[in-house]
């Protein structure tokens, strides 16, 4: 049996960070990846331009049953940081919007980025390797898989969550936690489409058609395009929501977050002979405006509509209530939320409280971020943290 310093069990974004930081300190680290090879999802991510961090990134961006379990890796380790790198590697990178930063080339660059780092550490990477067993014994954490066994004092779980289960994706680091004693909270799909039912089946005949909203679930809004799909709801703005929708949770869709209060009223004074679809075609899409005043059911011209009326459907265009009936789950969600209860981690070092040398990190434990780089952040922060502590 080989000997370590650290075993790491996954080799995506928070494996890779953690491995090239501790390998970088002289620590002996093995990256055992079950794929043919490392950094699958970072090379779809993005667009495959990989949304690498956002400059906004601050922890009440993040979901968790504890909010400020973030705070100390997020501070220690910050997009500041993982630009400096992506710099010093030559990579070319933007800012699409809010704060998003991207490659001007290909999520690749990232991946040889990190596995460039690696080497520098002397990690050694092991891929195709199924994990068999994991044991525990005399402070030392014994890793077998078809092709051999490794053995060391630190082991790291990194194997993600299990959205996109095509690629590979399961709820193996919640089986390994529970294993070993640690508790998992509950997980379940985020930054996922939504699927509509019922009455709001309606909509989904305007599949394709986006425009910009506020979307609302519970006391969480989120500002950016909604898109119509075959089957609900997508675009940023849903997905994001998503995150913190509760199945039976209405979605509350503001059309037009521009127009201010009084605006129906003060358009009938302007021009009485509009109807309320003309009105709307000029601000949404055509598909969209016929679907939404065909609902709305106010008829003719608004110059003969009482001032009532037009604040009610002012009122219900602000404040769209559609029923969600459940989500395109994990095949399509990009996170999840849940996960290795941070309650059983510590904050600056991920090791797990009661069993020493045991750590977690990345999208495996409680922590999920907002859509737009703050997953990939939260990575590179909970990998560097434990790097620094193997
Ligand atoms: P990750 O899933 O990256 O890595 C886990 C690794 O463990 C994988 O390589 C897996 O093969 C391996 N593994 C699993 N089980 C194993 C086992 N039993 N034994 C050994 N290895 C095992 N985020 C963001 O910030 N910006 C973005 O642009 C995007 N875009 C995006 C697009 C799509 C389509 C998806 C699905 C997701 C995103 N994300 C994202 C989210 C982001 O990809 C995610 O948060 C990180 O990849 C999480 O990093 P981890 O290293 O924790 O898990």
């Amino acid at each position: 049996m080989s000997e370590f310093d650290a075993i790491i069990l996954g080799g995506g974004a928070a494996g890779l960070m953690c491995a090239l930081t501790a390998g970088q300190r002289g620590r002996r680290i093995l990256v055992l990846e079950r794929a043919d090879q490392v950094g699958k999802k970072i090379l779809i991510s993005g667009g495959g331009r990989c949304n690498f961090t956002n400059i906004h990134t601050a922890p009440d961006r993040y979901l968790s049953a504890n909010p400020h379990f973030v705070k100390s890796a997020l501070s220690r380790y910050t997009a500041r940081d993982f630009l400096d790198l992506v710099e010093r590697h030559g990579i070319a990178w933007h800012e699409k919007t809010l704060g998003q930063l991207f490659c001007d080339g290909s999520a690749r660059q990232i991946v040889d980025l990190l596995l460039d780092e690696c080497a520098q550490g002397d990690v050694q990477i092991r891929c195709g390797e199924d994990i068999t067993a994991v044991d525990h014994a005399d402070g030392r954490f014994a890793v077998r898989t078809q092709t051999g066994s490794w053995s060391a004092p630190a082991l790291v779980i990194a194997t993600g969550g299990p959205s996109i289960p095509k690629m590979g994706a399961t709820g193996f680091a919640y089986d390994l936690a529970r294993q070993f004693g640690l508790k998992v909270v509950e997980p379940r799909p985020a930054l996922v489409p939504l699927t509509l039912g019922g009455e709001d089946v309606l909509f989904r005949e305007l599949s394709g058609v986006s425009t910009e909203v506020i979307a609302q679930a519970g006391r969480n809004a989120f500002r950016e395009a909604a898109l119509f799909t075959h089957r609900g709801l997508s675009g940023p703005a849903i997905l994001q929501i998503s995150s913190y929708w509760r199945p039976g949770d209405p979605v509350f869709i503001r059309f037009l977050p521009d127009q201010p209060d009084g605006w129906l009223p003060e358009a009938k004074r302007a021009n009485p002979r509009a109807s309320i679809k003309s009105l709307l075609s000029h601000a949404l899409p055509e598909r969209l405006a016929t679907a939404l005043a065909e609902r709305i059911g106010l008829q003719g011209d608004i110059g003969n509509l009482p001032d009532k009326a037009l604040i009610a459907a002012e009122n219900r265009l602000a404040k769209w209530e559609f029923h969600p009936n459940g989500s395109e789950g994990y095949a399509k969600a990009e996170v999840t939320v849940g996960g290795i209860s941070t309650a059983e981690l510590s904050s600056k070092t991920m090791e797990a409280r009661k069993i020493p040398g045991l750590y977690a990190i990345g999208e495996a434990v409680d922590v999920t971020g907002w859509l737009g780089g703050y997953n990939f952040q939260w990575a590179w922060a909970s990998g560097a943290a434990a790097g620094s502590a193997i």
